[in-house]
C-alpha cells in the first residue's frame, strides 16, 4: 500500500452487536482521521450493528449466504466498487479464505479479544480465566490465511482481578477494544 494520501476508503465486515464499528464510526467522523466508512457489510441479517451504519447514512448490506464463496464473491464486488483501500474486520463471525484475502489485494485488519499469540478463535476470556492468568488483553492484527496470526499492530493489557469472571473481563476488554481499532489503523496507516 502506498503511502498516507488523504483519507482512505474503508469498510468493515460485522456479525453482531457493532460496537466496535460504532467506535470506527466515531474516529471516522473526526475531521482530522486518516479513514472515511464508506461501506459496512454483514453476513446476518439480525446484527444490530447495522443500526449504526444506517444511522450514519453509510452504504450496509446484508449478504447472507451459507457458500462462503457466494458471499465472498458478493463482497468482493462491493468492496471494488466503492474503492475500498483498507477492511476492518470487526466482531465478524467468518473465517475469510485465502482466495479472497489474495483476490482483495489491500490489507485487512481485526480485532481480537486476548493478548495474542494467546488465546486464539473464541471463548477468549473464559480460557484467561480458566488458566488463572494475570493480564488480558485485546490486538488488531492484520489477517492473513492463518486464524489470529497475522501481524499484530496494537496490543494493550488490562489486569485481572480476582473478583473478574468472563462476563466481567469482556466488560473491560471490550472498553479497550474500542480504543485500540481507531489508535491502531492510526498506527498502521501512517507507518505503512
Ligand atoms: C469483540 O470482542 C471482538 O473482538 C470479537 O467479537 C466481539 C465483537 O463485538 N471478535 P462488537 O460486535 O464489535 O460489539
Amino acid at each position: 500500500m502506498e503511502k498516507y494520501l488523504g483519507k482512505k476508503n474503508v469498510a468493515v465486515f460485522i456479525s453482531g452487536r457493532g460496537s466496535n464499528l460504532k467506535s470506527l464510526i466515531n474516529y471516522s467522523n473526526k475531521k482530522k482521521s486518516l479513514i472515511k466508512i464508506v461501506l459496512v457489510i454483514s453476513n446476518n441479517s439480525g446484527a444490530r450493528g447495522l443500526n449504526y451504519a444506517k444511522r450514519s447514512k453509510i452504504k450496509n448490506y446484508i449478504i447472507k449466504s451459507q457458500s462462503k464463496s457466494i458471499f465472498e464473491n458478493k463482497s468482493l464486488k462491493l468492496l471494488k466498487k466503492n474503492n475500498i483501500n483498507l477492511l476492518c474486520l470487526a466482531g465478524f463471525m467468518k473465517i475469510l479464505s485465502g482466495n479472497f484475502i489474495k483476490k482483495f489485494s489491500w490489507p485487512i485488519l481485526n480485532i481480537h479479544p486476548s493478548l495474542l499469540p494467546k488465546y486464539k478463535g473464541l471463548n477468549t476470556h473464559q480460557r484467561a480465566i480458566r488458566n488463572k492468568d494475570k493480564f488480558a488483553g485485546a490486538s488488531v492484527h492484520k489477517v492473513t490465511q492463518k486464524l489470529d496470526s497475522g501481524k499484530i499492530i496494537l496490543q494493550k493489557k488490562i489486569k485481572i482481578l480476582k473478583m473478574d469472571n468472563s462476563t466481567s473481563l469482556e466488560k473491560k476488554v471490550l472498553k479497550i477494544e474500542h480504543e485500540i481499532y481507531p489508535k491502531a489503523i492510526i498506527k498502521f496507516l501512517t507507518n505503512h
